[in-house]
């Protein structure tokens, strides 16, 4: 049996957990220990079998995994109690003494310490058994992660984790020349996804006021057409690689000239009807191109309607990325691919 420590958002794990069910057969078990965390227990499936899994759909909201490899009581025990098992496992499996640790605590419950006084006194005992102890870059991670009723310990290489950051949880701050919240769903977006400009790449944003998503995409060197009724905010009316086209996604596909490199689409809509509308952009689309599209689920009957927005978007592309990012409320992060 194996048993891998998983996050996810708060409202969705019970759609994560039939995911679990239906997509990795040899689940038998997933217990919820946090707001935000799982522990899942398979025959023989790994953490890194599920990170690979949920490297693109159907897990999607997975943020983060990890092979569990020792659980204690937080009233009456800390690391120092595992300190040496977690030492041998990772004696065992590499012979490097570079090791990043993790901790996080899950939920909102007042913790008598915090997360980087946890990480002190986790480090300094790692330290003490020969490990050269680093918070991200080494290949493999001991994570901590704290809940009311139990702390749970895994160890797993970075690139089977699904995020490097601790549990998932991307943090990331807020900018001056930041125009919108929305803009930490791209950014953190592409903490997992590069979205390279060359010169002279197009970007099409669908739904763009009052603009972050369409100023981050300027900043990498795209021009960006910006669709949106309302309006966008003057810092970024002004930038040179923006132009704003005030009026509806429909109507601008009905007169597109242009073709472009990528497509992102962040409106308030049923996840099908934009899924339909991103099929119906691969006319404007090049060949190669690719699409960022937040699904906006709500949470209620989520797993059909994303099973339906899938249906419709493998029609003409291959999704390549698909997540319910730290940022995103009730909603899943996808990248496509034109199938050309
Ligand atoms: C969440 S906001 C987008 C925020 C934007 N990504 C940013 O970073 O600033 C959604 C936008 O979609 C626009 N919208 C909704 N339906 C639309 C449609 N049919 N065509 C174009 N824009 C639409 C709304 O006017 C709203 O400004």
């Amino acid at each position: 049996m194996y048993s891998s420590l998983v996050s996810m958002a708060a409202d969705s794990f019970w759609s994560m957990k039939k995911d679990l069910h239906r997509y990795v057969d040899d689940v038998v078990d997933v217990r919820r220990v946090g707001d935000e965390s799982a522990v899942v227990t398979a025959e023989h499936s790994t953490a890194a079998d599920l990170a690979d899994i949920a490297a693109s759909e159907p897990l999607p909201f997975l943020r983060h995994v990890t092979e569990v490899i020792a659980e204690y009581d937080p009233v009456e025990e800390g690391f120092d109690s595992v300190a040496d098992r977690v030492a041998r496992f990772l004696r065992d499996e590499t012979d490097q003494t570079a090791v990043s640790l993790q901790t996080w605590l899950d939920g909102k419950v007042p913790y008598r310490f915090n997360r980087h006084e946890e990480w002190g006194s986790a480090r300094d005992l790692l330290s003490d058994r020969g490990f050269d102890v680093s918070r991200v870059g080494a290949e493999w991670v001991v994570s901590i992660c704290h809940t009311p009723d139990t702390v749970v310990v895994g160890l797993n290489r970075a690139e089977d984790s699904l995020s490097t950051w601790p549990g998932g949880q991307v943090r990331l701050a807020r900018t001056p020349d930041q125009v919108s919240r929305a803009e930490f769903k791209l950014e953190e977006l592409l903490q997992y996804v590069s979205l390279q400009a060359s010169p002279g790449s197009l970007a099409l944003d669908y739904g763009a006021a009052p603009g972050g998503w369409s100023r981050i995409l300027a900043e990498r060197g795209f021009e960006v057409t910006a669709v949106d009724p309302g309006d966008l905010d003057e810092r970024v009316l002004d930038l040179p690689l923006v132009r704003h086209e005030r009026t509806t996604a429909g109507n601008f596909l009905r007169d597109a000239k242009d073709r472009f490199d990528l497509i992102v689409n962040d409106m308030k809509m049923s996840p099908a009807r934009s899924s339909r509308l991103m099929l119906d952009s691969r006319k404007v689309l090049k060949p190669s191109g690719r699409c960022v599209v937040t699904l906006k689920t709500g949470n209620r009957h989520v797993l059909p309607q994303l099973q339906e927005s899938f249906g419709i978007l493998r029609k003409g592309f291959t999704v390549e990325f698909a997540r319910q990012l730290r940022h995103n409320r009730n909603e899943i992060t996808v990248v496509l691919r034109n199938k050309g």
